[in-house]
């Protein structure tokens, strides 16, 4: 296990992370991203011309999690507009660049539908295009704003679950300011919980295949001093057997209206886990990652990746022997023609999370009925 003990003084706050944000050259719009494929090794931006790259982009992790997913469809939908770019072809692009966070699609429709309003009313190309990215605009904002709220909602949570601080908190994937236009969903609580002086210990999920935990997690809590450890997937069951373990926090892509969770794969046996040793599993999202329209976990597509993410071990830059290549190229590690089983995500039943977390506040037992009056309460403010 690798550990890491706070680095910086209490109270010292590292910049906000430029994970995406849109520019105006005089050559034309961009949306500028942080290449995750990238991280920790190197601090390198992406820069998107056009919704194409914006898709290879997606497909390919640089830009990655539910929220930001959201934010990168809107402003990929401003982008084609404002590039004279087919925007029925870019919502189609756009939509299907990955099938499971329902946050792309729902992002990339509310852009679209600000386009087509715009266009309905009269509007030229450039005012139909500066409505798509209004819109985009208001989705970053609304965001972080519900990452803010998340975090509070969260910290009470944890507090009513387990009273006086000292927790030692384990999540998996990455779920921090890396996936949102704030301070991220999971691990805004955590770092709330950090900040109030009630972290005792993150521990960090390596997630394999793609290792978001091991280099983004660790990136993100390195940065801001947080005491956190790292572990290997596998290691979680005897953490838990170790009672090392107070609370799980992860995040969501998509939440169908019975309450069923589609997270990072391996989030299903983490919550099996939680469940068997009697600790709270908590789900921290915003409203817009709940899908009413999707009835239950049976019903959420679940991306499968390439079988050349498990079959050959990719790890960033660094260790990509004389390569500054991204994810993508690695060493192989099994046998040439091996078949590998990669879904991206997994998905937990909703009687095996103890509270969705969500900026409109917790609902906890997590039952369908709950959801529904919770997206209710959100239409309404
Ligand atoms: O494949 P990824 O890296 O996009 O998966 C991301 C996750 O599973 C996150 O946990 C999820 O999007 C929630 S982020 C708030």
């Amino acid at each position: 296990m690798a550990d890491q003990d706070a680095q910086f003084p209490a109270g010292a706050e590292p910049p906000a992370l430029p994970t995406l944000r849109w520019e105006e050259p005089p050559e034309g719009p961009v949306l500028v991203l942080l290449d995750q494929t990238r991280l920790p090794a190197q601090e390198v931006e992406l820069v998107c011309t056009d919704v194409p790259a914006l898709v290879q982009a997606i497909q390919s992790l640089a830009v990655r999690g539910a929220p930001v997913l959201g934010l990168a469809g809107a402003y990929g939908v401003a982008l084609a507009a404002a590039r004279g770019y087919d925007v029925d072809e870019a919502v189609g692009l756009l939509e299907r660049a990955r099938p499971t966070a329902v946050n792309l699609g729902s992002g990339v429709r509310h852009a679209a539908a600000a386009y087509r309003a715009a266009v309905e009313k009269g509007a030229d190309s450039g005012r139909a295009a500066a409505a798509a990215l209004a819109a985009a605009r208001e989705l970053h904002r609304a965001d972080a704003e519900a990452s803010v709220r998340m975090a509070a909602h969260g910290l009470a949570l944890l507090e009513e679950l387990l009273p006086g601080g000292g927790h030692r908190i384990l999540t998996h994937c990455n779920t921090g300011a890396l996936v949102s236009g704030g301070e991220g969903t999971a691990f805004a609580v955590a770092l709330a919980a950090h900040r109030t002086g009630r972290l005792r210990r993150l521990w960090v999920d390596e997630t394999r295949p793609l290792l978001q935990g091991a280099r983004l997690t660790t990136y993100e809590a390195a940065r801001h001093g947080m005491a956190y450890t790292l572990l290997t997937d596998n290691a979680a069951g005897s953490l838990f057997a170790a009672g090392e373990v107070d609370a799980v926090l992860i995040g969501a892509d998509r939440i169908a209206a019975d309450g069923s969770v589609a997270n990072k794969v391996g989030s299903y046996p983490l919550a099996v886990l939680a469940k068997y040793h009697h600790v709270p599993f908590i789900v921290v999202a915003p409203v817009t990652t709940v899908d009413l329209g999707t009835p239950d976990g049976a019903s959420i597509e679940v991306e499968q990746r390439s079988g050349q993410e498990v079959t050959e071990f990719t790890v960033p830059s660094v260790s990509v022997a004389g390569s500054d290549a991204g994810i993508g190229v690695g060493m192989p590690v099994a046998p040439l023609g091996t078949q590998a089983y990669n879904p991206a995500f997994d998905v937990t039943p909703p009687e095996l999370v103890t509270a969705i977390v969500t900026e409109q506040g917790a609902i906890s037992p997590v039952t369908g009925a709950a959801l529904a009056e919770l997206c209710a309460r959100s239409r309404q403010v």
